[in-house]
């Protein structure tokens, strides 16, 4: 398989999904649901919402019922970005080349965009076809991982850690949490909704938690160069931040994204063909360009 054509065909689809379930922009109020289809369809490569697709169909999953689910997880993380970018996070005006959220509109609008499509990503989630049962392990598993215990908590110490000393378990913290968290259980509810085993639901926690902690070292990598991700001011530079780069330096840090990936790729080992997209999909966050 072209894994370049399956992650374009696949992030169209879940771009039509997207378009679909979010609210129209000229709904009232207005404002607030451009600000959220700002956010959401200014660009992005739709990787954890492939990640749930991928996950589910490795396992038996159908791809019209699992859209849902995708369109969700890919909600979180356009709320998550508007809020990564605001002044008193990170502070970057730009984002994928284009003005973050609170530049095109307006801090308090980012701010209530955030907001809207975390709690409609959770409307979603609720109005999914599938049993019950699993519809409520899932949304345990992601209300967990974005919380406190996930990717919040991962944001707050990367923002304590600012300037400090460098300390490798709060790297390693901080990644696992404000990135992989997202990304291991989009995949785990790609999986528990495509109605893997117990077994398989363990294996693809290992292979999530992998590819998560190697996407945000290549994503540390990326934004140490000019123009990569189309942000100008490189924030994670001017401010300091824990990186694996800063670190362990550049080489030190794509030698341990290739371990990373290949301890993902192990974790799969058993899965049949069905699963070859999550194969090319490691394979690609290894290799995305630094
Ligand atoms: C960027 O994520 C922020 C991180 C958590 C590392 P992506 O690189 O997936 O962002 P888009 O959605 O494709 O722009
Ligand atoms: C973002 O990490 C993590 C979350 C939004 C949860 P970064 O701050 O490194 O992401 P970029 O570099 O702004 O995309
Ligand atoms: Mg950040
Ligand atoms: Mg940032
Ligand atoms: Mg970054």
């Amino acid at each position: 398989m072209d894994i370049n054509e399956y992650l374009s065909t696949k992030k169209k689809i879940i771009d039509t999904a997207l378009d679909y379930y979010l609210p129209k922009a000229h709904e009232y109020p207005r404002v607030i649901h451009e600000a959220m289809r700002y956010g959401v369809f200014s660009g992005g490569k739709r990787i954890r919402a492939i990640l749930l697709l991928a996950a589910g169909e490795a396992v038996g999953g159908k791809e019209k019922e699992l859209l849902q689910p995708a369109s969700a997880i890919e909600l979180i993380h356009a709320y998550s970005l508007i809020h990564d970018d605001l002044p008193a996070i990170d502070d970057d005006d730009f984002r994928r080349g284009k003005p973050s959220c609170h530049k095109k509109f307006n801090e308090a609008m980012a701010i209530l965009a955030g907001d809207a499509l975390l709690t409609y990503a959770f409307y979603l989630l609720s109005k999914i076809k599938y049993p019950p049962e699993l519809t409520i392990k899932v949304f345990e598993e992601i209300s967990y991982a974005v919380g406190t215990f996930g990717m919040i908590g991962g944001q707050v110490v990367d923002i304590e850690s600012e300037d400090k000393e460098l300390d490798v378990p709060t790297l390693e913290y901080i990644h696992t949490h404000k990135t992989g968290a997202l990304i291991c259980a989009a995949v785990k509810a790609g999986c528990i909704l495509g109605g893997g085993t117990l077994q398989q639901t363990h294996s693809l926690n290992q292979y999530g938690a992998h590819i998560g902690l190697a996407f945000q070292i290549v994503d540390d990598l990326l934004d140490m160069e000019e123009g990569k991700k189309g942000k100008k001011r490189k924030s994670d530079l001017v401010k300091k931040k824990l990186t694996y780069p800063a670190v362990y330096g550049i080489e030190s840090s794509k030698k341990q994204v290739q371990m990373l990936i290949e301890e993902a790729l192990s974790a799969i080992k058993d899965f049949n063909h069905k699963a070859e997209p999550l194969r090319q999909i490691a394979n690609f966050i290894g290799e995305r360009g630094y």
